[in-house]
């Protein structure tokens, strides 16, 4: 048998109006992105014709704009899941056009196994080597690739001459038997093999090979600013003192970290760290900052589910693929995310909140409560089943008119329950063995912008005496002054 190779236009006539879509991929590191770009080129001429078009999609996390964008803008998406960070897609889905389900990451793979939810039907995978005998070996991320492809009745294969064939080997596929059939996942250690080096599924089933060669679409590394260095500075400083104290093993323990600038900030300040040993990280993201710890020899392994880094970052570690195959292992995202291992391994936990209160609660996704920004990713898997989690947040956002630190969370994603430690360029707030009052002090007193300090404390002297102490009629007054006047500082208690 050969294998069906055609153009990205023809691939996409194979998808029909109604179909459900699994994206490969995870981050935009290994979305696919000519197939994604000609649907939605068919979609707009099919409702130019006022023909409908449109389907569902489920993808690893957040894709390029070839994929999400594209779409998005082509009106062409019914239901997306679990993740998303493209501006367009945020502007359809507050606008009800399309109907997002925001989930944890680790559980998305299991729902669509256990028939939660509508089955895939097509997957459209990018792919570095693909074969006769059903072979596929993914490219920078995994995501969702081995359920997709295995429920799914057509996979379309994007074959990406851009990513060469020798990073087989740096994956480890593995699909965990559904309950009650299910065992422990064998990761005992970061770097722990526990599955095979490319995803097997049935030759016949492989309905088109797509040949491309497009660089990642990964955005530019912003440098770090002052306030995501302090973040960083602080959050080396409590877990030096954390090991000083014998709280965390002096041999270190996995770090698992979330994406964007304050997370390559404080990796790079644990890295400079002199107290802090040599480390491995059990992660999602694996991005740009660890690749320049690896070399230097600050992170000596590193288990993720994507290498979401630059183009030329990721030219590096093909030129130098096996040092880099012997310190980095690519796993699907319910392996790379998963509470059990979490829990096991002990990760210290390191995620951004956009904002929390004084009580400990974060809400990491929904702006003044109702718009979404991008979802809860994968920090809900780490945070909930952590050693230690951390949340940072730079405590002001817009110039100082929003504090991100309020009376009451607009929007909860982690509860108090969950929340060990909050950190701010301001400083560190130790929320463990707190009461809710206390936490309030040492939250107010550590992490609060010295100009929301006295108003935050005014807002505690309003609130009647009790075990969480709120003013219910002023506990969102903040926000309310935000969208009112679009100054928090402007607020009266
Ligand atoms: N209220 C309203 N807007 C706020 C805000 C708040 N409390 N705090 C920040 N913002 C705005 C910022 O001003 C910025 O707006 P802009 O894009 O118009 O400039 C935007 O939100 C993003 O803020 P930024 O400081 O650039 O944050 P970031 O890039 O570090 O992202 C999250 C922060 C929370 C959105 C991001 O970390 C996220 O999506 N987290 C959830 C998923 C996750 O944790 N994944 C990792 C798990 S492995």
């Amino acid at each position: 048998m050969s294998l069906p190779f055609m153009s990205a236009a023809e691939a996409a006539q194979l998808v029909r109006n109604g179909d459900v879509v699994g994206m490969g991929g995870f981050t935009p590191a290994g979305a696919p992105k000519e197939v994604p770009t000609a649907i939605a080129h068919m979609a707009q001429e099919m409702h130019a014709r006022g023909e409908e078009f449109k389907i569902g999609i489920y993808t690893g996390a957040s894709t390029g704009d070839s994929c999400d964008g594209e779409l998005s803008r082509a009106q062409a998406i019914s239901f997306r899941s679990p993740y998303q960070s493209s501006k367009d897609m945020r502007t359809e889905l507050n606008a009800q056009h399309i109907h997002y389900f925001d989930m944890h990451l680790s559980e998305l793979a299991q729902d669509l196994r256990y028939g939660f939810l509508p089955r895939p039907t097509v997957a459209i995978v990018e792919a570095c080597e693909v074969n006769e005998r059903g072979e596929i070996v993914p490219t920078a991320g995994v995501g969702i690739i081995p359920t997709i492809c295995r429920m799914a009745d057509k996979i379309i294969v994007e074959l990406n001459e851009a990513m060469p064939a020798v990073m087989r080997g740096m994956h480890d596929i593995y699909e965990p038997a559904d309950p009650p059939m299910r065992r422990e996942i064998p990761v005992y250690h970061v770097g722990d093999r526990i599955g095979t080096d490319c995803v097997r599924v049935d030759p016949k089933k492989i309905a088109a090979v797509v040949k491309t060669n497009r660089p990642n679409e990964v955005g530019k590394f912003t440098p770090s600013d002052e306030t995501t260095e302090k973040i960083g500075a602080n959050v080396a400083q409590f877990l030096e003192d954390e090991m000083r104290g014998g709280r965390i093993p002096k041999q270190f323990l996995p770090i698992q970290s979330g994406v964007g600038n304050i997370a390559n900030a404080v990796l790079k300040a644990l890295g400079e760290n002199p107290h802090i040993p040599p480390f491995t990280m059990y992660t999602e993201v694996i991005q740009d900052s660890v690749i320049g710890l690896m070399k230097e020899g600050r992170v000596t392994f590193a288990s993720g589910c994507s290498l979401t880094i630059g183009a030329d970052l990721l030219q590096d570690i093909i030129d130098h693929i096996d040092f880099f195959k012997s310190r980095i292992v690519l796993r699907p995202q319910e392996i790379s995310n998963n509470p059990e291992v979490a829990r096991r391994l002990g990760l210290i936990t390191i995620n951004t909140a956009l904002e929390a209160d004084i009580f400990g609660n974060i809400n990491s996704t929904h702006v003044c409560g109702t718009k979404m920004m991008n979802g809860i990713g994968g920090s809900g898997d780490f945070t909930r089943n952590a050693y230690i989690s951390i949340f940072t947040t730079p405590s002001t956002a817009k110039g100082g008119a929003i504090s991100s630190i309020v009376p009451m969370v607009s929007h909860l994603d982690h509860s108090e329950h969950s929340v060990k430690v909050l950190i701010t360029e301001q400083g560190i707030a130790d929320l463990r063995g707190k009461s809710p009052i206390q936490r309030a002090h040492a939250i107010i007193d550590n992490c609060v912008a010295p100009e929301y300090k006295d108003m935050m404390r005014a807002y505690l002297a309003s609130a009647k005496t009790a075990h969480t102490p709120h003013n219910l009629s002023l506990a969102l007054a903040m926000h309310e002054e935000f969208l009112r006047s679009g100054d928090m500082r402007n607020t009266k208690f």
